[in-house]
């Protein structure tokens, strides 16, 4: 079993890595929620099926009385609409401020039950058992939680910490082959914003299957790296900016693909080939940091471009009326395993990124 702690003061919990670690999931929440009576297990229409009864036979054999909370699958469950369904739901169960929520699913079920289980009764504890590797290395850790409105993503939400977050990396096996690889962009980007031996780990372990022989190593790195950077900025005012590294082209790309063209771990992929192509037009990135970036995207089967039109560029930049003239922080590296937050005006980074291959007004889709 590999742990790691998150010490935030008064709010510190535990992740626990470990094959199998599904069917222990009661006992592992007793040791730590030992006066609940009620758990709400909030799942999704897919994953449900799959572990939802090995989690609920788990916690009856803990003495919880347990139910299963089921969402459609996919993004257009983390809505006020299923947020305030599940909110019913956990009335009727008749769930009280000692008891508990258990998101199991990816990080759609993630942030829809952690906010759930923070609003609902003011807040009642919750626990999470990430399914999708980008929940494990990302989501599930760091209590972001949030729905999305008609006007964005996770616009509305909460900071709201988990008690606890179980891993089990053999639920990764029926993940379809994108959803894993969309992870591993995550999983790559680890490694180019703090630590340049896990990233040529990375890059010697090319495949699925090269990955999950070695999947505890990667989670534990991941999980270790991101545990650090929101124990250091938990509200996200400074360093857990660096997390963003990729994403600030990444957002354009999936805007111009209507989110439905590229993949969030796409779009980050190629987001990152990008960022480091920026920066070594700004002068902050040295110039192979690009190539080494993109050969890791590429080996995982990873978009190392995107085209994208000026006109998303500008909306995921914020160029848009509302936010004109303001500066934005991009994320750039100064080395592999090194990242560094670069302020400037919103004009100038269009500027740079205009002049990036397929992203002039002749690329708008
Ligand atoms: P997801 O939760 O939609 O899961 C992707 C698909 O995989 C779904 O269809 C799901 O049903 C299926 N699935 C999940 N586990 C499975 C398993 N073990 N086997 C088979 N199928 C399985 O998507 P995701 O990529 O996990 O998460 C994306 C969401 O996470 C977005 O809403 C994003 O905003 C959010 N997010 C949050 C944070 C945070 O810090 N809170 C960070 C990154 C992303
Ligand atoms: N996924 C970005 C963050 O947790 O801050």
């Amino acid at each position: 079993m590999k742990r790691l702690e998150v010490a935030l003061p008064g709010r510190g919990y535990d992740i626990l890595i470990e094959r199998g670690l599904l069917a222990q999931a009661g006992e592992r929440i007793r040791a730590v929620l030992p006066r609940a009576a009620k758990v709400a297990v909030v799942s999704d229409s897919t994953v449900a099926p799959l572990y939802g009864r090995s989690v609920l036979d788990s916690l009856a054999r803990a003495g919880y009385e347990a139910a299963l909370f089921t969402v459609p699958a996919g993004e257009g469950s983390k809505n006020a609409a299923q947020l305030s369904e599940l909110w019913e739901g956990f009335m009727a169960f008749g769930l009280t401020r000692t008891d508990a929520v258990v998101a199991l699913g990816g990080g759609v079920v993630g942030d829809l039950a952690g906010f759930a289980a923070a609003t609902i009764l003011r807040g009642v504890a919750f626990v999470q058992i990430p399914t999708t590797l980008l929940a494990q290395v990302d989501s599930s850790v760091g209590g972001k939680v949030a729905v999305d409105l008609k006007a964005g993503k996770n616009l509305a939400g909460a900071f709201y910490q988990p008690r606890l977050v179980l891993m089990d990396p053999d639920v990764l096996d029926t993940l379809p082959l994108p959803v894993f690889m969309a992870g591993m962009a995550e999983v790559v980007k680890y490694g180019c914003i703090w630590d340049e031996g896990f990233f040529d780990f990375l890059t010697a372990r090319p495949s699925r299957q090269g990955s999950m022989a070695d999947i505890e190593h990667i989670l534990y790195t991941c999980c270790d790296i991101k545990r650090q950077v929101v124990i250091e900025d938990e509200l996200d005012t400074g360093l857990r900016m660096i997390l963003n590294f990729g994403h600030t082209l990444g957002h354009a790309y999936e805007l111009a693909g209507h989110y439905v063209e590229w993949s969030h771990g796409e779009a980050v992929a190629a987001g990152m080939c990008a960022a480091a192509q920026l920066g070594v037009g700004l002068g902050v990135t040295p110039p192979d940091v690009p190539g080494r970036i993109a050969r890791a995207c590429a080996a995982l089967g990873l978009p190392t471009h995107i085209s994208c039109g000026l006109e998303d560029c500008s909306a995921a930049i914020g160029l848009d009326k509302k936010s004109a003239g303001s500066d934005i922080t991009l994320i750039l590296l100064d080395a592999i395993g090194h990242a560094v937050p670069c302020k400037m005006p919103r004009e100038r980074l269009l500027a740079q990124v205009a002049a990036l291959p397929g992203h002039g007004k002749e690329s708008a889709t």
